[in-house]
């Protein structure tokens, strides 16, 4: 039985999210510059995209770029704005073809303005489309958004249009930049580390945590596969007891 078989359409995360770690590390085995490797990155993003939309799965998210990448060489960040945009372009069709929304999360006003143009062309090209909702992480940290929306929800009490009272889980949801995503279900994180690296904190509160050794480049879907059907053979008890569930 292929590997596609064994998944159970009806037990499917409805969001995944993904880390997607080690180009460098791939272009270093192969005696490559790292570019290299955020290269053929861009081929691991199609095959889970294409994996996913074969499975049905309505969210999906990548973690593209850190608050924290922008401190990497001037010359790296410059070729990985150059590959989103030369990428943006190539795959517009093929989102269009699929039915496939493009969203971003993250401070994107703070990509240079060739980017930011191109994300919003395609954003606003694609925002009909209702088979799947991908969304990019970009210049995105999880803290540096919870900080602004703590001074967003504090100005809002200042001005009397919110009460201490009734801030809840609801409205932290509603202020995040994921407020029209579901929580995560599946994060899945390339290249053998095994950390956050600032991704979702709050987002990712009860997902199923998904480490693998394959390196970015070489993710493909077969690799999405084994993730999900590991993903189904655990159980989520929310708090709950094994028992209460049944
Ligand atoms: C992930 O691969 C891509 C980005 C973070 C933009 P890395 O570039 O982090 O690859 P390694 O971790 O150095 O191998
Ligand atoms: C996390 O990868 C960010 C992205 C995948 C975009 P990094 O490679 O930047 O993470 P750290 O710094 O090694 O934790
Ligand atoms: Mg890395």
């Amino acid at each position: 039985m292929s590997l596609k078989d064994q998944i159970i359409p009806s037990r499917l995360p409805n969001h995944i999210a993904v880390i997607m770690d080690g180009n460098g590390r791939w272009a270093k085995l192969k005696g490559l510059f790292r570019t290299a490797g955020h290269e053929k990155g861009a081929n691991a993003v199609k095959e889970v995209v294409e994996g996913c939309g074969d499975l049905g799965i309505k969210f999906v998210t990548l973690y593209a770029f850190s608050t924290e990448n922008w401190n990497r060489p001037k010359m790296e960040v410059k070729t990985l704005m150059n590959l989103l945009v030369s990428s943006l372009k190539k795959e517009i069709n093929t989102l269009q073809k699929n039915k496939i929304r493009l969203h971003a999360i993250g401070n994107i006003e703070s990509l240079p303005s060739k980017v930011y143009k191109e994300l919003q062309e395609v954003m606003e090209k694609t925002k009909e489309n209702d088979k799947m909702m991908l969304t990019l992480a970009l210049s995105y940290g999880s803290r540096e958004e919870i900080t602004n929306i703590i001074k967003e929800i504090s100005a809002k009490v200042k001005n009397n249009i919110i009460s201490i009272e009734n801030i809840d889980e609801t409205v932290i949801n509603e202020h995040l930049y994921t407020r029209n995503l579901p929580d995560v279900d599946l994060l899945i994180r390339t290249s053998g580390e095994q950390r956050i690296s600032n991704f979702l904190l709050w987002q990712i509160a009860y997902a199923e945590l998904y480490f693998t050794e394959v390196l970015w480049p070489d993710f493909n879907k077969e690799h999405l596969f084994e993730a999900i059907i590991n993903y189904q053979n655990r159980e989520r008890r929310f708090g709950k007891t094994s028992d209460q569930l049944n």
